[in-house]
């Protein structure tokens, strides 16, 4: 368990997987998000409405997603890619692509929770159940707990099919153990219920009587969309109600645990969280996100809301036992673009090796800042030989002069 590397109350605009991947492991309680679904729309905020001018695309082609996100999930999850590769060839590109950004992102979501925490993915039945199988692969399907339906009513109704009332929302663990306060979230009970009017009697003689605050909640909510009218509407597209928030925070967290939404929208699940004296942290692409969060937050607490708006993503402090450097291959092959940083020599990733731009010996780190792919012929001749290439085949220098120095003088291949 460690303590988070940012403050409660920060929201950052930006990519949410630099922001993820710069925050420390097992610091988050409770993780809420509810990305685009691949609904192949673009949501526009209504002009005039407190979000006017917030949009976001949510149609992916292959050119959406990096090339080395896929290869880095090879390397740190060959299930979600069996997944992946299942759903290109049952639907196309554009899911595989969706799928790719989302598991990298999940990837992420998962190092970040507490062993004790949980998570609640919204979606909708365009992917839900591909999403089901990604969340098997990255959480565990033995960590899998919930398929709440949020079923709401509005809108038109369609004479063709059945009308497509409700989203649904995966609930997993990351472990055995985890918050559920069933007492925090009962229903009131059904006017027809028998028992809530007179109790039962067991075979035993026990007599059981109702809960004064009525039963525990199934795993269908009947929660209202926000209509026109609603005070808390801001007109950012696809903002879900407070109510349905406020259930998800009291089901599974205490007062001061940190509440995490990675995409944060007009920020419904920090005011949620931040009324129910939680903290929490968010993130989101769009740069009105932060506006409304702030003008949301100040409102509930009075002049000053105190939000700390970021856009540089943490430095992660707790990198002392960080993962093997051989996880990051795929993704070094991405950023480099397959070609060696010894020779410029474009390679297949076979032949590329892992190399420490400052050895072991001299306090470089696993991280992937400090390491880059070498083809195998540079990083067996490094350091051998003397001389101003210090035995690399290079032709071209591409590393700054510190690096340079200790990629030649010390010879420390580390693979
Ligand atoms: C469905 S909306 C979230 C709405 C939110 N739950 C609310 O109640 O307001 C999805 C959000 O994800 C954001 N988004 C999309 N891609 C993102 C990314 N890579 N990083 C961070 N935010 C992203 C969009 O800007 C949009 O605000």
């Amino acid at each position: 368990m460690n303590a988070p590397n940012f403050t409660g109350g920060t929201v950052w605009t930006g990519d949410n997987l630099p922001v993820m991947r710069g925050m420390n492991s097992a610091c988050v309680d409770l993780i809420y998000l509810d990305p685009p679904f691949n609904s192949n729309r673009t949501y526009e905020a209504p002009i005039g409405s407190k979000a006017a001018g917030a949009a976001f695309k949510d149609a992916w082609t292959p050119d959406d997603v990096d090339v080395h996100e896929h290869g880095e999930l090879a390397d740190r999850n060959p299930a979600a890619c069996a997944v992946i590769e299942a759903a290109r060839r049952a639907f196309g590109k554009g899911m595989q692509s969706y799928l790719i950004f989302m598991a990298v992102r999940l990837t992420e979501m998962h190092r970040v929770l507490r062993d004790t925490g949980s998570i609640y993915l919204h979606c909708d039945p365009t992917a839900s159940h591909y999403l089901k199988l990604l969340m098997d692969g990255i959480f565990g399907h033995e960590n899998f707990l919930n398929e709440v339906i949020w079923h709401y009513t509005g809108g038109g109704r369609s004479k063709r099919y059945f009308s497509r009332k409700h989203d649904i929302i995966l609930l997993y663990t990351k472990g055995k153990t985890w918050t559920f306060n069933v007492d925090a979230v009962r229903v009131p009970y059904k006017d027809t219920s028998g028992y809530a009017k007179s109790g039962i009697v067991a075979k035993s003689g026990k007599r059981y009587t109702p809960h004064p605050d009525g039963t525990p909640v199934d795993s269908v909510w009947d929660i209202p969309i926000i209509n026109p009218m609603a005070k808390e509407r801001t007109g950012y597209p696809t903002q879900k109600p407070l109510a349905l928030l406020e259930r998800i925070i009291k089901a599974s967290s205490h007062e001061s645990d940190l509440v995490f939404d990675p995409f944060c929208g007009c920020a419904t699940t920090l005011v949620a969280a931040d009324r129910l004296r939680r903290e929490w942290a968010g993130v989101d692409l769009s740069p009105l996100a932060i506006k409304l969060v702030d003008e949301r937050i100040a409102k509930d607490r009075g002049l000053w809301g105190g939000v700390t708006a970021l856009t540089e993503p943490p430095r992660r402090t707790d990198l002392g036992d960080p993962p093997n450097y051989r996880t990051h291959r795929h993704r070094l092959y991405g950023e480099q673009e397959g070609i060696c940083t010894g020779c410029d020599t474009h390679f297949p990733f076979r032949v590329m090796e892992v190399d420490y731009v400052l050895p072991r010996s001299k306090g470089g780190t696993d991280h992937p800042d400090n390491l880059q792919l070498l083809c195998s012929g540079c990083n067996r001749s490094k350091g051998a030989a003397p001389g101003p290439n210090g035995g690399l085949c290079r032709t071209k220098p591409t590393h700054t002069a510190t690096n340079e120095q200790a990629i030649f003088r010390d010879g420390a291949s580390d693979i």
